[in-house]
């Protein structure tokens, strides 16, 4: 793979290190053998550093690419659903129509949850998180599994891709359910993936629910617009989980726990509450300044991107959506127009141009959900049940590569060095 060879000079010493090219992208210094030669590395937050090699998402930062298996987002998020996206993403290759209807088949009937599962919710509090209980509820789910949990075969962890793409959605509206105090839905297989999550979230056993379409296009956009992003921070913590041998329910809770954070997931949450509490556009520039200001730790929530330095191409389909669906709700938000107007003002402010800081895909994504009347508080539940399908698609693919290593980084100590210790009584 590699003729090239980078050389790294250090104290006198030279040390050939081999540069590797992907099929797109920057090139990579495989840095493997340093430790060999008494360097390591130094790279808090990953700002150049590759994890791993995959084959299934590609983003072109500069660019505003996204492509998943080689389809832009765009073409996805128009042309696909998201259960194709989902076969793609995990099987490597788009669907033929057999196997479409087979994999919508087999997600289908793997929907219901053990009764079991009822049980835990009523282990927590009224007001708890949803986030909370989708990842404790995650976790809990491979106490059904464990006589099929052998990580080593493809067929065990494919299984179990499928269930946590089929039962995460349930356990996400039982978790909503749960917290306006209302009976569980079970899910229903003549529904498709988002109008039976639509069904099991809003339908009460009082009376008929009818599923709009428009709203149900909507759902399965943004299912699609989340389903993959690379190495990211709760990908990234999957992968390391599942690198000890962990079970994929527990690598799964363990990627629910890292997206709930406000930099991350939680952006979409935290976009909604700072555009409801700035209220009016006349308040817009006292908060643009806030954000600007270096001792203010105000940040304008669902701007800027580690990778995406020119556009995020999710934000790009997103703002459409957005349009389209409220005017096909027919709802008139007066946060929209806080939105548009916060948009237009940072996208011409020098302090946003110069550090690159746009809208991303969480600034439109919480105007739709609210639109189409999900609760502010299930915005990440809803990033996650979209992105499991991304983290088991990349657990499975590196539980399935030779000479797979448990992930484990190094360090800059800067602590004591080694001194004595004296008993507590002198
Ligand atoms: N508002 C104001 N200033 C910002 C913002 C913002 N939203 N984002 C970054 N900056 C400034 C930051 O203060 C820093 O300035 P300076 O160089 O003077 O210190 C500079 O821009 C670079 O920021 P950074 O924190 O070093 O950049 P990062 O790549 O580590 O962080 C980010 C990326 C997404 C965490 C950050 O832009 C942010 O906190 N955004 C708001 C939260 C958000 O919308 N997150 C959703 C990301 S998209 C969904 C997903 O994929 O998870």
């Amino acid at each position: 793979m590699a003729d090239r060879k980078a050389t790294l000079q250090i104290d006198g010493q030279s040390i050939e290190l081999p540069v590797l090219s992907p099929t797109a992208g920057k090139d990579v210094v495989d840095v493997r053998t340093l430790g060999k030669h008494g360097y390591f590395t130094f790279d808090p937050g990953f700002l150049a550093t590759g994890s791993c090699e995959s084959a299934i998402t590609y983003i072109d930062g500069e660019n505003g690419v996204l492509l998943h298996r080689g389809y832009p987002i765009g073409e996805l998020a128009t042309k696909a659903d998201y259960l194709e996206v989902c076969y793609m993403l995990l099987h490597g290759e788009a669907p033929t129509e057999k196997q479409y209807h087979e994999f919508k088949n087999t997600i289908t009937k793997h929907t219901m949850v053990h009764q079991g599962i009822h049980n835990f919710f009523n282990g927590f509090r009224r007001d708890a998180h949803p986030m909370a209980m989708l990842c404790a509820v995650t976790g809990a789910l491979s106490s059904f599994y464990h006589d099929d949990l052998e990580i080593h075969d493809e067929n065990q962890r494919l299984r179990s891709a499928y269930r946590l793409i089929a039962k995460i959605p349930t356990i996400a509206a039982m978790a909503y359910k749960f917290s306006i105090g209302q009976p569980f839905v079970y899910p229903r297989n003549d529904l498709g993936y988002a109008e039976n999550f639509l069904n099991m979230m809003f339908s009460v056993p009082a009376e008929d629910y009818k599923i709009s379409p428009a709203v149900a296009r909507a759902m399965d956009r943004i299912f699609t617009l989340h389903a993959d992003h690379e190495q990211n921070a709760s990908t990234s913590t999957v992968r390391l989980a599942g690198s000890s041998g962990a079970n994929p329910y527990a690598c799964i809770a363990a990627g629910v726990a890292s997206l709930w954070g406000p930099a991350h997931g939680g952006a979409n949450e935290a976009c909604l509450r700072m555009l409801a509490e700035i209220g009016s556009v006349e308040n817009i520039p006292k908060y643009i300044e806030k954000a600007k200001d270096k001792d203010d730790p105000f940040r304008l929530m669902g701007f800027g991107h580690r990778v995406y330095k020119n556009t995020d191409p999710r934000a790009t389909v997103m703002r459409e959506s957005c349009h389209e669906v409220l005017k096909e709700l027919d709802r008139d938000d007066p946060l929209l127009d806080v939105a548009m107007e916060l948009e237009r003002i940072a996208l011409e402010d020098d302090y946003f141009i110069e550090k690159k800081l746009f809208p991303n895909v969480d600034f439109y994504s919480g105007i739709v959900l609210k639109a189409i009347g999900i609760p502010t508080n299930m915005f990440t539940v809803i990033f996650a049940l979209s992105r499991t399908v991304g983290w088991v698609s990349h657990w499975h693919e590196m539980m399935g590569e030779e000479n797979q290593k448990i992930g484990r980084p190094r360090q800059l100590y800067t602590g004591y060095t080694k001194r004595e210790f004296s008993p507590i009584k002198k």
